[in-house]
């Protein structure tokens, strides 16, 4: 994903900018690019595509540019493919002014077509280079930096964040912003701009965040900043209580992405205590095979992710041990009068095992008579204590307030239940439990090959960050998957989102859907592929965006009627929502981090929720 920064002071520029640049790499990126400026050497640009080190080598860490002031860039390709000529900066006809820009400006065709049609020449396949080159246009006619600056944002629709280097001001830069982060650093004697602020941090805390329209002169002395209609405003500066270490840890800027990285892992460490030669082998449970062979329905009870687990449990259980499962919210299930008793079997799963609706629900059932088995990560907290039977989940320390790397393990292990159960029942046949526990032992490395593919869902994120409102449709397990991959994207991008079991569109979502909206098709649960492709005919009929996910095997199809399609490996099919949610995190996260959302914390939201 894009990261810009930019600098102007008393030093030389490049060395900064080069640095500022690797603090943004964990964004992603494909290609990066510096632009520097001096009085004596007027305007000097190297960029390329690849890692940062090769723009180290072309500029020998940025000693052979010279100059105080300079804008960079690390690239994620939307428009034009990743090379040396689509990298930015972007440079105008002229070599006037020099463009870094994240987002997407929309109506870049037409205005390529207006200058084309001028005699100005296009390099770039990007969208981008039409700002370079509408704002030379512009400032040539009018010789006025400022004016034609305006202009040009004017003309232009779509999201940006800006940084522009113009020959005749090499004492400053222009920074304006649109629906896309943008901050400005003060520092002594030197002033910055970033996309995100681990850019700049080990030169300034002191930061203030560019709002919608507002345009920003930065130089040494320090920086200007304008509102919509050119009038100058005071911004508020805010001290960044950060330390260095912190931004760094383990080398990610998000709990949250380092915890879906180590979801393979996570998986692993669930899994494999509790499998051995072929069997699952649960030795944590006290309870014994006539108390299991004896439960006539089972309630799944729990809340947010982890009653997405329930659902997905709901259907596996019930194809696995032939027996109604219900899965509850347990706000619901406090408040519903519960037909629950000594037959029951209440599975509670929290990740915090603090979780106050839990946690009633629980007592209620266990009033009722049930036996209560919770399924929880943190060792020795109320849940775990308070109930019968405890399952681990052995997925660590879970820091980000959006839950990855426990909703992963606690799928596992509801699924290894239900194989346990069922083989105790009587339920499962041999070959079936056999290929489900296959299934299982290949989780971790497939997780893996899906982490390790990560470019198309950042381009996607890119491209879509900016939609106020999807829908996630899928039938049966792709319905569960949807539910957590809508909560992951609305609860840390603030997108409005819904998940809608696919054969209920026509009863009135469907109505909804409108050119432009954008619908994630789940087809990874094959048995039901044709109906999801049914499904994603429908409302793209009506003009929606679609971005499928399905299965390796399945793209081919996929592919002939959605445009954008993601897979994932072809898993046993009662265990493919554990590949499909890592894309669907994955998306969420890029898409927050485009739209600069406090992933790790988003507003409103607490890790354990102890209240009702
Ligand atoms: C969402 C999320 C929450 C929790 C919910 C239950 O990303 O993390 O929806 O799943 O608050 O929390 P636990 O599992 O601790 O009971």
């Amino acid at each position: 994903m894009c990261g810009i920064v930019g600098f102007a002071g008393t030093t030389e520029a490049a060395p900064i900018l080069l640095d500022g640049l690797e603090r943004l790499e964990y964004r992603g990126y494909d290609s990066a690019g510096v632009a520097v400026l001096s009085e004596e050497r007027g305007l000097q640009m190297k960029k390329s595509k690849g890692r940062l080190k090769v723009l180290r080598e072309l500029t020998d860490d940025g000693r052979s540019m010279t100059g105080h002031v300079g804008i960079g860039h690390t690239r994620w390709a939307t428009h034009g493919e990743p090379n040396d000529v689509n990298s930015h900066p972007h440079l105008s006809q002229n070599g006037l002014v020099a463009v870094v820009h994240n987002g997407i400006i929309e109506n870049y065709l037409e205005i390529k077509e207006y200058l084309i049609a001028k005699g100005i020449c296009f390099r770039s396949e990007t969208d981008t280079e039409v700002v370079a080159q509408l704002l030379e246009y512009y400032y040539s006619n009018s010789g006025d930096i400022m004016s034609a600056v305006y202009k040009m944002l004017d003309r232009i629709e779509g999201a940006y964040a800006l940084g522009i280097l113009c020959v005749d001001y090499p004492d400053r830069f222009i920074a304006a912003r649109k629906d896309a982060p943008l901050l400005l650093g003060y520092g002594k004697d030197c002033s910055f701009i970033a996309s995100d602020v681990t850019a700049i941090l080990k030169h300034t805390r002191e930061v203030s965040y560019m709002a919608d329209g507002e345009v920003a002169v930065v130089s040494s002395a320090g920086i200007r900043v304008f509102d919509a209609m050119g009038r100058e405003i005071e911004k508020e500066r805010h001290t960044v209580d950060w330390d260095v270490s912190a931004a760094e840890k383990g080398g990610y800027a998000h709990f949250m992405y380092k915890e879906i990285l180590e979801q393979p892992e996570a998986v692993r460490k669930t899994m494999h205590p509790r499998l051995k030669d072929g069997r699952v082998v649960l030795d944590d449970l006290k309870m014994t095979a006539e108390q299991i062979r004896g439960f006539r329905r089972l309630f799944i009870v729990a809340c947010g992710s982890s009653y997405h687990v329930g659902v997905v449990g709901k259907y596996n259980l019930e194809h696995l041990l032939r027996v109604p499962v219900e899965v509850v919210l347990a706000s619901e299930f406090r408040y519903a009068d519960p037909l629950v008793d000594e037959n029951c079997l209440v599975i509670v799963i929290s990740q915090s095992g603090e979780t106050l609706d839990s946690m009633m629900a629980l007592r209620l059932a266990k009033k009722l008579g049930a036996r209560v088995l919770s399924i929880v990560n943190v060792v020795g907290s109320s849940i775990a204590r308070e109930s019968d039977d405890v399952l681990y989940t052995w997925a660590g320390p879970e820091i980000a307030v959006a839950t990855t790397k426990a909703y992963s393990t606690q799928m596992v292990l509801l699924n290894m239940l239900g194989l346990y159960m069922a083989e105790l029942r009587g339920t499962v046949a041999p070959e079936d439990y056999a290929a489900v526990v296959g299934g299982l032992e290949a989780l971790p490395a497939q997780m893996e090959r899906v982490l390790e593919n990560t470019g198309t869902i950042q381009y996607l994120a890119s491209r879509y960050f900016n939609h106020n409102s999807v829908f996630f449709i899928g039938r049966n397990l792709d319905y569960a998957l949807g539910l957590e991959g809508s909560l992951k994207l609305k609860e840390i991008s603030y997108i409005h989102s819904e998940a809608y079991a696919s054969g209920e569109l026509k009863h009135g979502t469907i109505s909804l859907i409108e050119p432009g909206t954008l619908v994630i098709a789940l087809g990874t649960y094959t048995p039901l592929f044709d109906k999801a492709m049914s499904n994603v005919i429908e409302v793209k009929a009506r003009g929606a965006d679609i971005v499928a996910l399905t299965t390796e095997s399945r793209r081919a199809d996929m592919e002939k009627t959605a445009g954008n399609v993601l897979t994932v490996p072809d898993a046993h099919r009662l265990l493919q929502p554990s590949l499909g949610i890592v894309p669907l995190q994955l998306f969420a996260y890029f898409v927050a981090l485009q739209r600069g959302c406090d992933i790790d914390k988003p507003r409103n939201l607490a890790k354990s929720v102890t209240v009702e």
